[in-house]
């Protein structure tokens, strides 16, 4: 398995282990948001995992530490660029996983299981394209695929409560009813995922996947979190315009300061989920369609918010979070 240490990969090593299989975990020895977290705590955070180390940006690694000259059936990967930048994003969400599916067609493996995401149908950003291209190369290798792209995580949704808890208002794009998503949590999405290894209507197919009940915007997200508070909704509008004059700017001087460029992708992203929706998009009508978003599992956003503003759970901040 590939990106175990992530937000998914975690969740989905364990409905793997849950459903007895033995899982071999290919990870880099400083792992996690910022590269914060050792061996030790990776192994605390994977009970029951053989950890492999070493680095999926290097062939000859993957075989030597990956692959170790053994036999695996299935490859899972919740491998992804942690910043969406264009270099990171081809060298990953490309390059890394070619490499990996060389290496498991050679090691007998019949079968995969990526994560992608639902963005990747209308794809504007470089880590879209990336993604997308291996898609392509994994439908065309012969082997038994599933490719599950799932909507909008929890931990991308729920940022803004810290801001909330300050007495901030909460931040929306245009009036907050220009993009809709149906949220879907870790552990269903992971269920979702480990469930693709035996369930043959699951093979050979893109899968776009959502969670349970009516697609949801950002402005009834922010009035959820402000009645969990017990307090009066107060929302603050951003024009995307805003947006288009960030990405300009930062574009421009990118040219001539790299790490600028990366910003500027950034805000690009941003735009991206501020103006589209995580739906299935219907080509021919032009529109994002909720009732064609397939859903599953049982957690609502609602509840994790709950959780949230109580303090039971917290959410991992992402090396990409906007807000
Ligand atoms: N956020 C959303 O709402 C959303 C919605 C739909 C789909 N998606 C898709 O879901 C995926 C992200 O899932 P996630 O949130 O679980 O990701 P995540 O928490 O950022 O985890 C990314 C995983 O990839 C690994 N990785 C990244 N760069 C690496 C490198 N250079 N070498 C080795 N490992 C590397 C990370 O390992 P380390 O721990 O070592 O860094 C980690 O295990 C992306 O494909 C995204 O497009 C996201």
């Amino acid at each position: 398995m590939l990106g175990a240490t992530g937000t998914i990969g975690r969740a989905t090593a364990r409905a793997l282990m849950a459903r007895g299989h033995s899982v071999a975990c290919f990870v880099r020895p400083k792992a996690g948001v910022g590269g914060t977290m050792s061996a030790d705590d990776i192994a605390r955070m994977l009970p029951g995992a053989e950890l492999r180390f070493g680095d999926v940006r290097n062939a000859a690694s993957i075989s030597r530490d990956g692959f170790k000259g053994e036999r695996f059936d299935v490859l899972v990967s919740c491998l992804a660029s942690r910043t969406g930048a264009p270099k990171d994003a081809w060298a990953i969400d490309h390059q890394a996983h070619v490499d990996v599916l060389a290496a498991a067609k050679a090691a007998g493996v019949t079968q995969v299981v990526l994560l992608s995401a639902i963005c990747v149908q209308k794809p504007l950003l470089a880590f879209q394209h990336a993604k997308l291209a291996f898609e392509k190369e994994l439908i065309d290798s012969g082997l038994t695929y599933s490719i599950v792209r799932p909507t909008a995580f929890f931990k991308s949704l729920s940022g803004q409560i810290e801001r909330l808890k300050k007495g901030k208002p909460f931040l929306l794009f245009g009036d907050g009813t220009l993009t809709a998503c149906k949220p879907i949590s870790d552990a269903d999405l992971a269920d979702y995922l480990a469930d693709c290894l035996d369930d043959p209507a699951r093979h050979d197919r893109i899968l776009p996947i959502g969670g349970p009940g009516e697609a949801i915007n950002s402005r009834q997200i922010g009035e959820c979190l402000f009645a969990l508070m017990n307090r009066p909704p107060k929302f603050k509008q951003v024009p995307v315009a805003l947006l288009d004059t960030i990405i300009g700017v930062l574009g421009t001087v990118g040219k001539v300061i790299p790490p600028l460029a990366d910003k500027a992708e950034l805000a690009r992203i941003g735009r991206y989920y501020a103006t589209e929706s995580m739906l299935v998009w219907d080509a021919q009508a032009g529109r994002y369609d909720a009732a064609a978003t397939p859903a599953t599992g049982r957690d609502t956003l609602f509840d994790h918010c709950a959780r949230l503003v109580r303090g039971d759970v917290t959410d991992e901040r992402g090396d990409h979070a906007v807000f």
